[in-house]
């Protein structure tokens, strides 16, 4: 499966005395549309599992292409104490705390934990949505590492239609 490509997000939730905890996930997906649920898994062994176990709420900072956004993964796929320190968070109105310049953010209600294995998947239904006007290139991961989806073929594919040779 480390084959696979797959985007990137910073998953967040808060404990009870309001402290934000995270992850580094690959493993998250769009459910459904009516009602709007993704879902996302975690590792029962993370430290952080206690925390999304008992959130009412989650909120998935979906990344951008780039080394700012990839050095922030791997912040959060390490074992630092504090992973917030060093910035690149802001807060949301409801109170959540997520990646700045994200390329999208979606603010869940958790709707359900099921177990899987040495995983659990979270069901969050979408409460609020977060979309910077621009768009831009999300971060991709496969084959344990950081990729591109701009090829050698990049400049050519970002031209307007027609513009080619
Ligand atoms: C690109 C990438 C994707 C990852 N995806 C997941 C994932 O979907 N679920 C998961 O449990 N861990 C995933 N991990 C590993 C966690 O981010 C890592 O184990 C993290 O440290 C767990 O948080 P903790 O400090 O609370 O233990 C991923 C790591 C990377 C680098």
């Amino acid at each position: 499966m480390a084959r696979l490509p797959t985007g990137v997000a910073i998953v967040t939730a808060h404990d009870r005395h309001g402290r934000p905890h995270g992850f580094t996930a690959g493993s998250l997906c769009s459910l459904s549309v009516d009602p709007p649920l993704l879902l996302v898994c975690l590792a029962t062994s993370a430290r952080c599992y206690p925390v999304f176990a008992r959130s009412p709420r989650f909120a998935v900072s979906l990344l951008r292409e780039g080394h700012e956004h990839s050095e922030l993964a791997r912040r959060f796929a390490g074992k630092s104490p504090d992973k917030f320190s060093d910035g690149g968070f802001v807060p949301t109105e409801r109170g959540g705390t997520v990646v700045a310049g994200a390329l999208a953010v979606v603010e869940c209600v958790t709707r359900r934990r099921v177990d899987a294995g040495d995983h659990a998947i979270f069901l969050g239904e979408a409460e609020h949505v977060i979309l910077p006007e621009g768009g831009g290139r999300p971060a991709v991961y496969a084959d344990r590492g950081f990729r591109s989806l701009c090829g050698a073929d990049c400049a050519r594919s970002d031209m307007p239609r027609g513009a080619g040779p």
